[in-house]
């Protein structure tokens, strides 16, 4: 693909910022033209006088078909920095998920919680407004991952942040948020998600007048193995789904300064800092394929079923991270976008299931269909291994007795889950510290009477 220019000034409206579109293919841009090498990616003299900087994304060895990495053309290189030390600042961000760790809560029960909301959001960041509501594992190994939400509504000014311990998939619900990279930057109002992998410096900004309160709330899929990729399409063929068109890269862009910084890093679940006097966000240039990207969730094709049945929600799977068992994720990205219901003779609302995977739900906005009431935007759900769900004793008894004419759910409905294989240790905070349970939530299934005609013997 060849190179862009890109913008070299934070004048640009969120919304008129450019992008490069496709999947995890090789993409170049420059802000500068002619900073990219025209023979190799490290030439004795780098054009401009840039310094050269590979970020991998992967190991070295990795099969060609799996290999991610980026080089950076930057005017300085990342290594110059002052010592790491610790930072001071988070609260609630869980990493390590074993049962024993105090900040642990696991539970089998059925969980809902109204909008999470976070008092005192208005006067955090991004890092310090992220709270952990449960996850599996530990980041060490590179095995897990961790569910978070966030509420924050100051700005991170000279503050950035990489994360070592793995990929950021960030859900907005309210605000629009502007996502500043080592790559350029992207624009991520509700209905969008980005993904920020290991490793890339950024920082998250909610763009002004984009919410009643000046506030920013959403949810964070962390995965500490393997990256996202679109989910194979088997016997659909080579289109549908979340077509790789609409994945959005930046284009480059940088800053040239020499403002004290702090950057941030989470390693091993705990957070350092470090000071430098330029801004980190200074790559004239990049090529490579381990960028950051954002994906609108309106251009997702939604398949289903167009006889009988309601199919598995696999069907409506965003991005996948593969596990080392075929067919059995660490984590799917699904959404439940706006469709139309033309079963035949179905239970036409998701059937009653006991999963052996996690289901971890958000609603972005609107109703979503299993559950006509308490799941509002901003809330969120969990039904964990094993845990038996389903429809509402209301939703049953109108699915049982609609009549099944065409019809479509809703134009602005946009709920969220993130499915995992590993069983979901929730936090203390999330469980009894929040305030946002819905202590009454098992009674959702209370009104399912026995109305089998079997005679009782
Ligand atoms: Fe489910």
């Amino acid at each position: 693909m060849g190179a862009q220019n890109g913008s070299t000034t934070t004048s640009t409206k969120p919304e008129d910022l450019k992008y490069q579109n496709g999947f995890g293919n090789w993409q170049e841009s420059e802000a500068v033209p002619g900073s990219i090498p025209e023979r190799g990616y490290a030439p004795q003299k780098v054009p401009h006088n840039l310094y050269t900087e590979c970020l991998s994304g992967t190991a070295f060895t990795v099969p060609r078909d799996h290999n991610q990495r980026a080089w950076l053309y930057r005017l300085q290189p990342s290594a110059g920095h002052e010592p790491f030390v610790p930072y001071k600042g988070h609260e609630s961000i869980v990493s390590s998920f074993y049962h024993f760790l105090p900040e642990i809560e696991p539970t089998p029960q059925q969980l809902r919680w109204d909008p999470l909301t976070v008092k005192g959001a208005k006067d955090k960041n991004f890092i310090d407004g992220i709270r952990t509501i449960g996850g599996a594992g530990d980041p060490q190994m590179k095995d897990g991952l961790a569910i978070h939400c966030y509420n924050f509504g100051k700005n991170m000014g000279n503050t950035s942040l990489y994360n070592s311990d793995g990929d950021y998939l960030i859900v907005p619900v309210t605000g629009d948020l502007l996502v500043t990279t080592e790559f350029g930057k992207l624009h991520v109002p509700s209905k969008f998600f980005c993904v920020v992998q290991r490793g890339i410096k950024f920082k998250v900004d909610v763009v002004e007048g984009t919410s009643e309160d000046g506030l920013a709330q959403g949810f964070i899929l962390e995965i500490y193995k393997g990256h996202f990729v679109i989910p194979e399409l088997g016997p659909i063929g080579s289109n549908g789904l979340a077509n790789a068109k609409d994945f959005q890269t930046p284009v480059a862009y940088y800053e040239d300064n020499d403002e004290e910084h702090i950057v941030v890093n989470k390693f091993s679940g705990k957070f350092f800092q470090f000071k430098q006097n330029r801004s980190p966000f200074d790559v004239v240039a990049f090529s490579g394929n381990y960028i950051p990207y954002r994906y609108d969730l309106r251009k997702f094709n939604v398949m289903g079923s167009v006889s009988y049945d309601h199919p598995d929600p696999s069907i409506h799977t965003v991005l996948t991270c593969v596990s080392d068992v075929p067919g059995v994720a660490v984590a799917d990205f699904v959404v439940f976008a706006p469709r139309w219901m033309v079963m035949e003779d179905t239970f036409r609302p998701p059937w009653f299931h006991r999963n052996v995977m996690s289901e971890f739900m958000g609603n972005i906005c609107g109703t979503y269909d299993a559950k006509a009431e308490g799941f509002m935007p901003g809330g969120a759900s969990l039904h964990n291994m094993n845990t038996p769900h389903g429809p509402d004793a209301d939703t049953y008894k109108k699915a049982t007795t609609a009549d099944l004419k065409p019809h479509k759910l809703s134009d602005d409905s946009y709920a969220f889950m993130f499915e995992t294989c590993y069983q979901v240790a929730t936090t203390k905070w999330a469980v009894s510290e929040c305030g946002k349970v819905q202590p009454d939530y098992y009674k959702a299934w209370a009104g399912l009477e026995r109305i089998s005609t079997i005679p009782r013997p």
